[in-house]
């Protein structure tokens, strides 16, 4: 449990859940790599049994992550899907979820692959107006699933608006906070029961862990989170949590930057010729900015934009001419990235279903990093000229 909730979140990013070790005084949590603990007699011991349980360097990384979402509980996954998993376990065979259409490949992948056959319904639906999820809530749904920013493009849903209709109708709702980080969003201050984060993108921030979080303040939910985390044992190991908990301490000055540079990329690629729509919640003409004004404090650093020559073929063609950019999956790394959505990211989700949603064939996705913006506006030029 967390009682760090009092700071500011710079503050939360670097002291919260971080105690001096109590043997030697060492202000950085170290790496406890060990699997076991002594007893002086069985079942007594210093809170500590065996580390798929407990892990001291775990947990002092899920309570920096408890505090910086405004949460009680945090708990952490050997990947953002393994903390997925871990939430869509806690269902029962007959119940439904309702889910965001534009998401996550490997979300859609995970609910449609495995867990519809375990008999859990999945029915993705556009969540533009929250009022619209009414009518697809029967007395089976359990559970209702947000991304937003989506990912990739960039739709923006009423965190508050739908918290209300999940309460009316005694449904849980998770918010997929990856995108935003909880330093531009906090989903469980807006009504939402559980947040989740895929911990490898910003919240970790170099590209170089593979992590999952999920963060409530129900009880009763961090109870069953908490035995599933031990029960089915997809949890990370320490040198990844020493990883992660080093890289929270710098997120709230990364972010910062990601959303000037993004701000700054996204006004860029309004002007050039060859981009037909370019995919940004801090543009005043996005169809739901004044969402994103309301409920993040910033606009962050993923854009997507499509071409007017709307093949593959040329996507491909501008994505191999990029020398500062990387070809490559993930994002929220200091380093920029590019992807093309529809043959990487979400090559899981069947065409037709990534056209529904405007998931065009030329869309490329920016995950923009924290280098020099002049450098990155230099390398953007020269491939979209
Ligand atoms: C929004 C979102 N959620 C969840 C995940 C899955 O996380 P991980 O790759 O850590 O399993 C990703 C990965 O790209 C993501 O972008």
């Amino acid at each position: 449990m967390s009682n760090d909730k009092q700071y500011r979140f710079g503050t939360k990013a670097i002291h919260a859940g971080i105690k001096p070790d109590p043997t030697t005084g060492a202000i950085m949590t170290p790496i406890y790599q060990t699997t076991t603990y002594a007893q002086s007699a069985p079942g007594e011991h210093k809170g500590y049994e065996y580390s798929r349980s407990q892990n001291p360097t775990r947990e002092a990384l899920e309570n920096s992550l408890a505090a910086l979402e405004n949460g009680t509980y945090g708990y952490c996954f050997g990947s953002g899907l393994a903390a997925i998993d871990a939430i869509i376990k806690t269902l029962n065979p007959g119940d439904e979820v309702i889910s965001t259409n534009d998401l996550y490949g490997g979300t859609y992948r995970l609910f449609t692959k495995i867990f519809q056959k375990y008999g859990i319904l999945f029915n993705f639906i556009s969540m533009d107006e929250a009022k619209d999820i009414e009518q697809h809530i029967t007395k089976d749904t359990k559970l209702l699933w947000v991304e937003t920013p989506t990912n990739p493009m960039m739709n923006i849903i009423a965190i508050a608006g739908v918290a209300e209709i999940a309460k009316k109708h005694k449904i849980k709702l998770c918010v997929d906070n990856t995108f935003s980080t909880p330093y531009l969003q906090n989903p469980l201050d807006l009504g939402a029961d559980i947040v989740m984060h895929s911990v490898t993108k910003y919240i970790a921030g170099h590209s170089d862990v593979v992590m999952g979080a999920i963060v409530t303040n129900d009880k009763e939910i961090a109870d069953q989170i908490k035995f599933i985390q031990n029960a089915s044992g997809a949890i990370p190991g320490p040198q990844d949590c020493f990883l992660v908990l080093r890289g929270i301490k710098t997120l709230h000055l990364r972010m910062q930057r990601h959303c000037e540079n993004g701000a700054a990329v996204a006004h860029f690629l309004k002007d050039v010729d060859i981009v037909d729509q370019v995919f940004w919640p801090g543009f005043t003409t996005h169809k739901s900015h004044h969402i994103a004004a309301q409920q993040m404090h910033d606009f962050g650093g993923m854009i997507s934009f499509s071409l007017k020559e709307n093949t593959k073929e040329a996507a491909i063609a501008i994505l191999k001419k990029f020398k500062l950019f990387t070809l490559a999956e993930s994002l929220g790394g200091v380093e920029s990235l590019i992807g093309h959505p529809a043959s990487m990211t979400h090559a899981s989700i069947p065409k037709a279903e990534r056209e529904k949603i405007g998931l065009s064939d030329s869309l490329i996705r920016l995950s923009v990093g924290v280098e020099d913006i002049e450098d990155l506006i230099t390398d953007l030029k020269q491939a979209l000229a």
